[in-house]
């Protein structure tokens, strides 16, 4: 940036801060007003494209409207049953001055609120982006009205916005992370993988998912999204998909008997006026070297299951399981005889339930199976393409996140502990090792976003990027510390378990 450009800049800032309570801001579409926070403006509800409900509402999305007037800045309202135009909004959250900071993309993995106080107070800009979700967003019948994975397109559409928009609010367009977390981890991973994507950001974060996980990608997508069509024509015999109300639509998906997300992310047929998102299996992507080449930070937390606690306890698991552990495996899983079916039943028995049937086994056996050696698979692979692949593990049980269950107390991290120390509901400190806790991550991931590096100095430890012939993690616990990765035996369990019963068989191999 030459110097006029800055002293421009310096000059707007200072005019923002002087005249008014009120920050406005004005881009291309109109004119819009955000509101003050302690040390940082959030304009919420931008519009960053446009959808149809009737036609498009299964397409990609179309370029963003404008308006006249001011724009005041509005609560996102995206949810499962929303219109569409409501989850094509996202929020800026900018530091009260100062210009060109670095952008961290944060791509909401469902519902849930993400208050970025503490990483704005970093000297960052972040972005919160809505998309559609659940069958608007990843209905995929691989046919033209309904292509699949525009609710990936729809971040798609946000990022091209953050390049052309970011510099109005004083981000660095040049200087962009996409991140997220689940299932928004593995979309920001399915980004990595696409053809769509160019580049528009610098670096990823990926928390707890990848697109490797059973819950995140169907190679069946196609008889999901019949077994929906299905459903409602039982209902109304001129029911089709695309003059479903939201509603029904959610409801039924909800009725639909698959574990986990019933719509994930697919692969996508070529077809005229809609780009395609995701060509080819992301595996087979991911094994050729063909993802983005970006640092990336990557890991998962050491509990991650224990959300599940109270489903598989109601499900009655254990009993079932007693009497046959096959109810345990991922269905994605291909056997073509009872034999097969037994010989990985008992591999399974001996790793996790040898003189052991406690919940904490059932634990561990559901992190590993749904998160860890999917996980562990894709940062290997991320690994193999020389970019620095930053790996840790979450291991701090603390006061803040998932509520323990009073039997059975966290043996560490359960799925989505670390989002109450990065988007905590209030800017003041944690106390004792909590806070501790808090300021390591939020150091570490805001010195990524602004060196794509998450211990540039001479801090100590030093986060060593993964080597994929001797996996290190970075264990986050009440300290940092590099270790060994610690599940070796069983990840290289699964990556046997898959190689045989799932890529050689799904037409995803190599
Ligand atoms: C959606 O598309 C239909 C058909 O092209 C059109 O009649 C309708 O006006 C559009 N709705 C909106 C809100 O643009
Ligand atoms: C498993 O339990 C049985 C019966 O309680 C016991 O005899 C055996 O030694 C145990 N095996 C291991 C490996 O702990
Ligand atoms: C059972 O497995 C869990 C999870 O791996 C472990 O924490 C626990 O110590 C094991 N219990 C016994 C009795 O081996």
């Amino acid at each position: 940036m030459n110097s006029s450009n800055m002293e421009l800049k310096l000059f707007f800032v200072v005019w923002m801060v002087s005249t008014a309570e009120q920050a406005e801001v004005i881009i291309a579409q109109g004119r819009i007003r955000g509101e003050m926070h302690q040390g940082y403006v959030s304009y919420n509800g931008i519009p960053y494209a446009s959808g149809n409900d009737t036609t498009g509402r299964f397409k990609q999305a179309g370029i963003p409207p404008t308006w006249s007037g001011m724009r005041e800045s509005q609560q996102p309202r995206c949810g499962l049953t929303s219109r569409v135009n409501d989850c094509l909004q996202l929020d800026v959250h900018v530091p009260t001055s100062g210009a060109s900071w670095p952008v961290l993309v944060w791509v909401k993995g469902g519902g849930g609120r993400y208050s970025p106080g503490k990483l704005v107070q970093q000297g960052i800009v972040v972005v919160v982006v809505s998309h559609r979700i659940g069958p608007l967003g990843f209905l995929c019948l691989g046919e033209e009205k309904m292509p699949g994975n525009v609710g990936v397109k729809d971040v798609v559409m946000a990022l091209r916005w953050v390049r052309d928009n970011i510099p109005a609010f004083r981000g660095n367009p040049y200087k962009v992370v996409v991140a997220g977390q689940g299932f928004g981890a593995a979309m920001v991973e399915a980004l990595l993988l696409s053809p769509m994507t160019g580049d528009l950001f610098h670096g990823a974060i990926m928390q707890s998912g990848s697109v490797l996980c059973p819950w995140a990608f169907n190679h069946d997508a196609k008889d999901r999204g019949l077994s929906l069509l299905q459903m409602l024509i039982e209902n109304d015999e001129t029911m089709t998909l695309l003059n479903a109300g939201a509603e029904e639509l959610a409801v039924n998906a909800d009725k639909i008997n698959f574990p986990y997300l019933p719509f994930g992310i697919c692969i996508e047929k070529g077809f005229k006026n809609e780009e395609r998102m995701l060509p080819e299996s992301p595996y087979r992507l991911l094994s050729n070297k063909l993802a983005r080449k970006v640092p990336l930070i990557m890991g998962y937390n050491t509990d991650e299951a224990y959300i599940f606690l109270s489903a598989l306890r109601e499900n009655n698991i254990r009993k079932k399981m007693a009497r046959d552990l096959s109810v345990l495996l991922p269905e994605e899983l291909k056997f073509l005889n009872v034999n097969e079916l037994k010989t990985v039943a008992k591999q399974i028995k001996e790793l996790y339930f040898k003189n052991n049937s406690t919940m904490a086994a059932l634990l561990a056996y559901h992190r590993d199976a749904y998160f860890l050696a999917h996980i562990h698979r894709s940062a290997r692979l991320h690994a193999a393409s020389d970019l620095p692949v930053y790996y840790y593990q979450f291991s701090y049980a603390g006061q803040p996140g998932v509520v323990a269950d009073h039997q059975l107390r966290k043996a560490g991290a359960a799925h989505s502990d670390e989002l109450a120390y990065l988007f905590p509901e209030t800017t003041s400190s944690m106390e004792g090792t909590d806070g501790t806790v808090q300021d390591n991550i939020l150091r570490l991931w805001t010195n990524f976003v602004k060196h794509l590096n998450p211990t540039p100095s001479e801090a100590s430890p030093r986060w060593d990027p993964l080597d994929s012939a001797e996996p290190r993690v970075l264990d986050i616990g009440a300290e940092l510390t590099m270790q060994p990765f610690p599940y070796t035996r069983a990840c290289r369990m699964w990556d046997d378990i898959y190689e045989r019963f799932y890529y050689s068989r799904n037409y995803l191999g190599l």
